[in-house]
């Protein structure tokens, strides 16, 4: 019989932007559970439940010791009936039986395998699979017409399974940094994305790139990529222009969160750490043939002995800032992407703002409120300033 008293109750406010979520989570089994929960929703077009499992998971990441019963949890925000539900089965039962069927579940298995070859969306998964296809090899085996992107994240997808460790994301920092400077000396490269919050590993490595003197950064991303591609460096990128100018349509629109800075999605080839330093070459013959062997999702047995790996895919995305947005943009791109949204959330319902990662406009006074740094935008928002490593939400 546990004292009523005794028992520790949080206290949690309910955006996530006004809490420091440190990396130090002392609830993994819940918010794996939910994480998972939200995962399945947001696989299978139900954004809405997705998000509000993102929320009672972040809402648990929050507190400062690991939840002992569903008492303490009293009065907790974004904590719905079928959050509830599932922690409780966790803490009483030790496992959540939705959780652990929809783990089991043949339609979850191969929206995730399918969904974890890049350049494929749930979209594209829920047509394949309503064509009877489940697996790499099934895929491989139906004749599908796979995009350029497809193609790439199918041959590379061993690879782009394995996290990106923080040795890595420096090493390709430092790629990045001589390209850029290389065609546009002056210009600056910072690492965003999970690595920027104090992540160890990660599914890629962001950077944004910018330059001190306003308007220089136009036109830089091709050349960036001309240069990485003459020397080897990329397998697979694709690059989009910037149309924030083009597009007058006025404040940032809350209604989209995808900004419209010019951004490359890429595919990097990374050579081992005993190989690094030394200049990158082309493709050595046995590199093809490795190539080419590689990958289970062939079945053609071990590979030769000769053909050991001497670089990795690593899925890189980049993306240009002119120095005027560079704030917002590093803002907007370090996140979480559930602290993204909470912050926009609170700047749009809570201070009549819209913020985006271009701007940040105030609806009352009819106008854009420069910054220069993250400090000030978090100063107008009326928030107090959090950083990085306590963006984890
Ligand atoms: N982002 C974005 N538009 C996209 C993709 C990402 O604005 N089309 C932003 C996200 O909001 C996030 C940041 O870019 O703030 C990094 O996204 P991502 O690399 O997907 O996530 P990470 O937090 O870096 O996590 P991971 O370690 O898994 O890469
Ligand atoms: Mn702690
Ligand atoms: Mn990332
Ligand atoms: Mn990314």
């Amino acid at each position: 019989q546990i004292d009523e008293a005794e028992v520790v109750a949080f206290s949690v406010p309910s955006y996530a932007c006004l809490r420091r979520t440190t990396l130090d989570n002392h609830n993994p089994v819940l918010t794996d559970a939910l994480s998972l929960l939200a995962e399945n929703a947001e696989l299978s077009d139900e954004d809405g439940r997705g998000v509000a499992f993102r929320r009672a998971a972040a809402v648990l990441k929050a507190l400062p010791e690991p939840v002992t019963g569903v008492t303490q949890l009293r009065g907790l925000p974004c904590l719905g009936g079928h959050s509830l539900r599932v922690i409780r089965d966790i803490l009483e039962n030790g496992a959540s039986s939705e959780v652990e069927f929809t783990k089991q579940s043949e339609r979850f298995k191969a929206l995730k395998v399918l969904t974890d070859i890049f350049g494929v969306g749930a979209k594209t998964a829920e047509r394949w699979i309503r064509d009877g296809i489940h697996s790499l090899h099934q895929l491989q085996e139906s004749g599908q017409t796979l995009n350029r992107a497809q193609q790439a994240g199918l041959e590379h997808y061993d690879d782009l399974k394995q996290p990106v460790t923080k040795a890595e994301a420096d090493a390709i920092g430092e790629i990045v940094e001589e390209a850029v400077v290389s065609v546009l000396p002056g210009a600056q490269i910072t690492l965003i994305g999970g690595f920027r919050r104090g992540k160890l590993t990660g599914h890629d490595v962001d950077f944004l790139i910018t330059h001190p003197e306003e308007g220089r950064e136009v036109g830089l991303m091709p050349k960036v990529v001309s240069w990485l591609e003459s020397q080897g460096f990329l397998l697979y990128q694709k690059t989009t222009r910037n149309s924030y100018l083009e597009a007058k349509d006025g404040p940032a629109r809350p209604a989209s969160n995808m900004d419209r800075f010019e951004r490359c999605f890429s595919i990097f080839k990374l050579a081992d750490a005993e190989k690094r330093g030394t200049k990158q070459t082309e493709n050595t013959p046995e590199d093809t043939c490795r190539l080419a062997a590689h990958s289970q999702v062939t079945d053609e047995g071990p590979k030769p002995a000769s053909g050991h790996r001497r670089w990795r895919a690593v899925r890189v995305d980049l993306v240009v800032s002119p120095i005027s947005q560079f704030a917002f943009a590093l803002l907007g791109w370090t996140g979480s992407k559930l602290f993204e949204r909470e912050l926009r959330r609170w700047a749009g319902h809570e201070k009549a703002m819209s913020l985006s990662s271009h701007a940040l406009y105030d609806n009352k006074q009819g106008r854009y409120l420069k910054a220069t740094s993250e400090e000030e935008i978090f100063t107008y928002l009326g928030l107090e300033y959090i950083p990085p490593s306590e963006r984890n939400a």
